[in-house]
This record gives structure tokens, C-alpha cells and sequence, in this order.
């Protein structure tokens, strides 16, 4: 397989419809977690020009660990409740922020980024398995209309373990 460069729209619904359709082609019919994520924070990066790093944390025991991101070395483990992505997991909901240095207890990891977004990710039973997690250089770089555009387009990657 080979990636093909593809031209996002400006208008978030097809936007996001066409990362929907991406992240299903590099994914499609493999269910190790780690291959399907590696190419999930790539295709997710590749979409987003101001992100600065694009990657999954999963959950291990009452810790969120390092999984396959895109962007420079970042903390490996997250208390539940620590940080922004912590927080998302305590409180299975979603943090668009626009200035992590308003955020308390954003964890820092590369001093250039402004805005986060992170979204929890759950299995069928709705437990929480992982959550994505974005930066952005740019302030108030993501929005709800991202939240929930990306939510959407999660749904595209096959089911994990
Ligand atoms: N800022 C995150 C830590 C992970 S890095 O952004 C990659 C947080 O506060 O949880």
C-alpha cells in the first residue's frame, strides 16, 4: 500500500467525511491495535497542517500510557484525573482547549503548542479504552464542530481488543 497525498476541503462536514473515508483505507481489515493506531495518528496528522502532534493514549491499569502518535517525544504515562487527557478519561468527556497555559494541570510536552483537543475513546460496553490526543501551535486552534466531526470519524477505524 501507498499513501496517496488527498486535498482537505475547508468546510468541516467534508472535511471530515473525507478523513472518515482515509482513516478506513489505512486501516481496513487489521486488527492489531498498534498497527491500526500508528496509521490512525498518521492519516489524522497528515489532515491537520497546524497540529503539532497527533497521538493515543491507552488505558493500563490507572495509568493512560503511550501508544503510536505523530510528533515529538512526549510523557509516556498519565495518572487518572492528570492533565488534559487524564482529565477526559475521569471524566469521560471530551476537553477542547484553546491555551493549555490556562489549562491547570496541563501537562507540558513540546512548549510550542497552544491548543489541545482530546477525546475519549470507548469499546461497545462503553468503557473507556484510550483517548486521542492533539496539539495545536495555533490558540483556539479546535472547536466543537472538530470534537465531534473527529468523534465521527473514529467510528471508521475497525473494531480494537
Ligand atoms: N498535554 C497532555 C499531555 C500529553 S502531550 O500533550 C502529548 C496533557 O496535559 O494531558
Amino acid at each position: 500500500m501507498s499513501y496517496i497525498e488527498v486535498r482537505y476541503p475547508a468546510e468541516k462536514p467534508a472535511f471530515y467525511a473525507l478523513l472518515a473515508e482515509q482513516l478506513r483505507l489505512y486501516t481496513a481489515g487489521e486488527n492489531d491495535a498498534t498497527a491500526v493506531l500508528a496509521n490512525a495518528s498518521a492519516t489524522i496528522r497528515q489532515a491537520f497542517a497546524d497540529a503539532n502532534w497527533v497521538g493515543f493514549y491507552l488505558v493500563k491499569g490507572q495509568e493512560l500510557v503511550l501508544g503510536p502518535f505523530q510528533g515529538k517525544p512526549a510523557v509516556t504515562r498519565i495518572g487518572f484525573g492528570k492533565g488534559v487527557c487524564g482529565t477526559a478519561w475521569a471524566r469521560d468527556e471530551a476537553q477542547v482547549v484553546a491555551e493549555v497555559a490556562c489549562f491547570a494541570g496541563h501537562i507540558a510536552c513540546d512548549c510550542n503548542t497552544h491548543a489541545e483537543l482530546v477525546l475519549p475513546l470507548h469499546r461497545a460496553d462503553g468503557s473507556i479504552w484510550g483517548v486521542l490526543d492533539m496539539d495545536s501551535v495555533v490558540p483556539g486552534y479546535f472547536t466543537a464542530a472538530d470534537r465531534d466531526g473527529l468523534a465521527q470519524a473514529l467510528g471508521a477505524l475497525p473494531p480494537l481488543p
